[in-house]
């Protein structure tokens, strides 16, 4: 049994001292990477500082990812919104998985970690589209933990783009959309080769969804934890997985 303790502000159970279950890791991990502009501004840095020491968390958590045996980590790094943000600092973003890749892709490698993305990849510079299609080959035939980074991703505009392609295979095949079911929205989804995520964390204590997998989190377990993004460390992710298996998953039933 674990020992509970609530964290009454937050209705959620805070750090307790029982174990992690090795045994009910969640299958699927996705992140809302947030606070890295907070976390520079607290430091008179230029926001970009934020981003990189972001980019450090990101192969912390990958690492500690694998290392628990968590098979999907999806981790929001753009979303289609994020193109409002300054010229430089888009640039900058956008050039983080090319340095990201630059040096840790042999530790991917060497993990079993395999590299996907999800998201309009297609408006992507040619630059950050080379390495992350670099890391992509060099990880195909991993087995070990699914890296996902959703770039330039926006949850409507997902399942808009699921609605238009059933809808032009309905109607090439003279069919109605009687035909429509839930199955089949997810199978055009971008995520359609994942299970849906098992727990959804966002950082830096903003509670919003902010179009993120917002068909796939339908029965996910919500954690928003306090910590800035840069600051997030294993102990935290820990601490998310133990208030996970603290939880009954209940999928509407009773
Ligand atoms: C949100 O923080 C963060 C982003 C929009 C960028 C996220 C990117 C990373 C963490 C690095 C990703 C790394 C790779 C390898 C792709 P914010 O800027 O909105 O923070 P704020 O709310 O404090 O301003």
């Amino acid at each position: 049994m674990f020992k509970k303790l609530i964290n009454k502000n937050k209705n959620q159970p805070i750090q307790s001292n029982f174990d992690l279950d090795l045994h009910n890791i969640p299958n699927h991990v996705a992140i809302i990477m947030d606070g890295n502009g907070r976390w520079a501004k607290q430091r008179k840095l230029p926001r970009i500082k934020g981003h990189y020491q972001g980019m450090q968390t990101v192969k912390k958590i990958t690492k500690v990812a694998s290392d628990l045996g968590i098979k999907y980590l999806t981790l929001y790094a753009f979303s289609t919104e994020n193109w409002t943000r300054p010229e430089s600092e888009v640039n900058y973003i956008m050039n983080l998985p090319v340095n990201f890749l630059k040096t840790f892709l042999p530790e991917l490698i060497e993990n079993n970690v395999k590299v996907e993305t999800i998201g309009f990849m297609e408006y992507l510079p040619s630059s950050t589209l080379k390495s992350i299609a670099k890391a992509k080959e060099d990880t195909k035939h991993n087995t070990g933990l699914k890296l996902i980074f959703a770039i330039n991703y926006g949850g409507r505009a997902e399942i808009v783009n699921s609605v238009k392609s059933i809808y032009d295979e309905l109607t090439a095949k003279g069919l109605t959309s009687d035909e429509i079911t839930e199955q089949m929205i997810d199978d055009h989804l971008m995520t359609h080769a994942y299970p849906d995520p098992d727990l959804l964390i966002r950082t830096s204590g903003e509670q919003r969804i902010s179009n993120f997998l917002i068909w796939q989190v339908s029965y996910s377990e919500f954690i928003f934890n306090e910590k800035l993004w840069p600051d997030f460390d294993k102990e935290e992710l820990i601490n998310c997985i133990k208030i996970y298996q603290s939880r009954q998953r209940r999928f509407g039933g009773l």
